[in-house]
């Protein structure tokens, strides 16, 4: 019995490391592109194509968003998002709220021009968001609503290596603490619920988001559901912080 959890771990152990080394050659060829190609450094620049603002994005970024607007605009999405946008903890629904006001305008602009596909939400953000104006008003009212650390929070599996990885692969845009980057549209992932994040990586890895940084499918690329999820979980767990 115990020789055979020892051997488990051993090869639970043996995945992991095999799974960093397969990250971490993939990280340096990566940028070893990047720099032959004359690419800046993502800490220098923040010059992506996949983040370009233009047309309805590039107004809603512009207009000066009213919170007392945006909340009366929000209660149709009270149904799926909750009140004060908590989500559900099952991860169905995200928690939107204390959100970046600039990831919140990308991903509403992305799922109405179809490149994030979202088929549940999209008649919602279709028919009742009227434009950039109620863009901008949404996005401010939601980053300004308190998070609890009562998010979804996964099994606690695997944590000390999601560590390791995390900090090795992700902190570079989502943050010691995981607070994002507003200016870089690097969503803030604490305070989220832990499913919601589970199921976003893999759509991220797999190509079924549709809007997501290519630098960061090629980090998940070779990541294995287990590894996925052990990294949903270790973020769910990370203490809040005053975002701002
Ligand atoms: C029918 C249910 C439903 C309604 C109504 C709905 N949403 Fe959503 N929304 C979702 C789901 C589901 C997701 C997550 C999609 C996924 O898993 O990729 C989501 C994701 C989002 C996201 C992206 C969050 C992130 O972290 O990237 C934003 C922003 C958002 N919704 C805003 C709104 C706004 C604003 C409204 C109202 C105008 C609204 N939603 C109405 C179901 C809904
Ligand atoms: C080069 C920057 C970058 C790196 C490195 C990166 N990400 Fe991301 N991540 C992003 C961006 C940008 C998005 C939002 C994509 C979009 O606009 O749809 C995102 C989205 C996400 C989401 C979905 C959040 C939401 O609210 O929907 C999760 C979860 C996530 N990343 C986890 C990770 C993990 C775990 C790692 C490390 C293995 C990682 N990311 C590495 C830039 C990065």
């Amino acid at each position: 019995m115990k020789r055979a959890e020892h051997r488990r771990r051993a090869r639970a152990a043996a995945r992991w490391g095999l799974g960093l080394l397969a990250a971490f050659v993939l990280h340096a060829s990566a940028l070893a592109q990047a720099a032959a190609a004359g690419e800046k450094s993502p800490d220098k620049d923040s010059d992506y194509t996949w983040d370009a603002a233009q047309g309805e994005k590039l107004q809603a970024l512009a207009a000066k968003g009213d919170a007392t607007r945006g909340e009366i605009s929000f209660e149709v999405c009270q149904g799926c998002h909750r009140r004060h946008a908590q989500g559900r903890p099952d991860g169905s629904y995200p928690r939107l709220a204390g959100q970046h006001r600039s990831v919140l305008i990308k991903q509403m602009t992305d799922v109405r021009a179809g490149r994030r596909r979202n088929d549940t939400m999209l008649p919602f953000v279709d028919r009742h968001v009227i434009g950039p104006q109620d863009i901008a008003d949404i996005a401010v009212y939601l980053s300004e609503l308190p998070v609890g650390s009562d998010n979804g929070k996964g099994p606690g599996r695997d944590q000390a290596e999601a560590e390791q990885l995390y900090r090795f692969q992700c902190v570079e845009c989502h943050g010691e603490q995981g607070q994002g980057d507003a200016a870089r549209f690097y969503p803030r992932v604490n305070g989220q619920h832990y499913r919601y994040l589970r199921r976003e990586m893999i759509a991220i890895r797999d190509g079924a988001r549709g809007n997501a940084d290519p630098k960061m499918v090629e980090i998940v690329k070779p990541l294995s559901d287990a590894q996925l999820a052990a990294l949903a979980d270790y973020m769910s767990r990370l203490p809040l912080f005053a975002p701002r």
